[in-house]
């Protein structure tokens, strides 16, 4: 606790690296909370990088109605090199002393907290985290912003090739974005009764899905869908089809790759209710003069927890999920 955050009078927003549905609900959640305890808030664009170059601009309670629907972020993102450097934080803090600027609130994932985090050591202007990224990867949080969204994007699109291979027989390795963490993957294949899932936290042993197709095959069910994390050891989507292809080339496979579509699209209720709540929640804190915290929900509760257990603890795959989705694939 900081005991001289109970001073803050002008509250900067801003959303870093890469972007969530739900931003701009936890944008609009940020401002309106900040305007109610009188604060003066201002709107920094495209994360640190905009910090450095001073492109900050105030925003009024009126300024975020009509976004809490949308996808991306009105206040644009980036992944900033030059913060990494002392220089560049010193910019970053000229910039924000100009506009007299004595709080932040950072909407992002692991990378953009590790930098609010050495900004708050260096120069001591407190910062409060809230947890933006589909990827659901952070320790502290059931769910992050945007996860929801991404997820019933996959599914969507992985119920339409259903269809396809279907009709047609075939054995679809879908890929979906996780480039260290399975929780799109595994949630995913959940939801689209998937035959298989992939994540970068078990290694898969190639032989046993191979045996676990013979055996489908034989139960005359000649397609499957595969969900394959971008990160995942065995390799990328289009590695995976080439290798059974190799060994079972009566096998007529295919490729899709999700990609950005799941960082885009409206957000779904529950990720905007998740940004409104965490939103609130962040002000609220860091007005109560907690800083270098991220807000978490645990149990359906709001929970803060340190920047430095967000960033360095690892959120581990719910194993009996992992069983569960293998038995349900049977
Ligand atoms: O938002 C997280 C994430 O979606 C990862 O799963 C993915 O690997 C990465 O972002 C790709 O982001 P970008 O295209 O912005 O580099």
């Amino acid at each position: 606790m900081d005991k001289h955050n109970k001073a803050i009078r002008r509250l900067g927003v801003f959303t870093s690296g890469g972007d969530a549905p739900g931003m701009n609900a936890a944008i609009r959640a940020v401002v309106r909370t900040a305007v109610y305890h009188g604060l003066e808030v201002f709107g920094i664009y495209r994360g640190y990088e905009g910090m450095i170059e001073g492109d900050i601009v105030p925003l009024d309670k009126r300024d975020v109605a009509n976004i809490i629907h949308r996808g991306g972020t009105i206040l644009k993102t980036a992944r900033s090199k030059r913060f990494r450097t002392s220089e560049g934080r010193n910019e970053a803090y000229e910039a924000l002393r100009a506009k007299e600027i004595d709080g932040l609130i950072v909407i992002g994932g692991d990378g953009s907290f590790t930098g609010g985090r050495i900004f708050h050591e260096e120069y001591g202007v407190p910062v409060m985290g809230v947890p933006g990224t589909i990827d659901n990867d952070l320790y502290g949080t059931d769910y992050t912003i945007g996860f929801d969204t991404a997820v019933n994007t996959a599914i969507e699109a992985l119920d339409r090739i259903r269809d396809t291979a279907s009709s047609h027989n075939r054995l679809f390795f879908v890929e979906v974005m996780g480039r260290d963490t399975g929780y799109i993957a595994l949630n995913t294949g959940i939801g689209s009764g998937a035959g298989a899932i992939l994540i970068p936290e078990s290694s898969v042993d190639l032989d046993i899905l191979m045996n676990h197709l013979e055996k489908t095959e034989k139960h005359k069910k000649l397609f499957s869908l595969i969900v394959v994390a971008e990160g995942n050891e065995n390799g990328n989507a289009q590695q995976l089809a080439d290798e059974i292809k190799v060994r079972f080339p009566h096998y007529d496979t295919k490729v899709t790759i999700i990609g950005h579509l799941q960082r885009g699209g409206a957000p779904s209720a529950l990720d905007r209710l998740l940004a409104s709540r965490m939103g609130y929640t962040a002000v609220e804190s860091i007005l109560q003069g907690h800083t270098n915290m991220m807000v978490g929900v645990q149990d359906n509760h709001m929970q803060l927890v340190t920047f430095e257990d967000a960033i360095t603890k690892h959120k581990a795959i719910d194993a009996d999920l992992m069983r569960m989705a293998d038995i349900l694939s049977q």
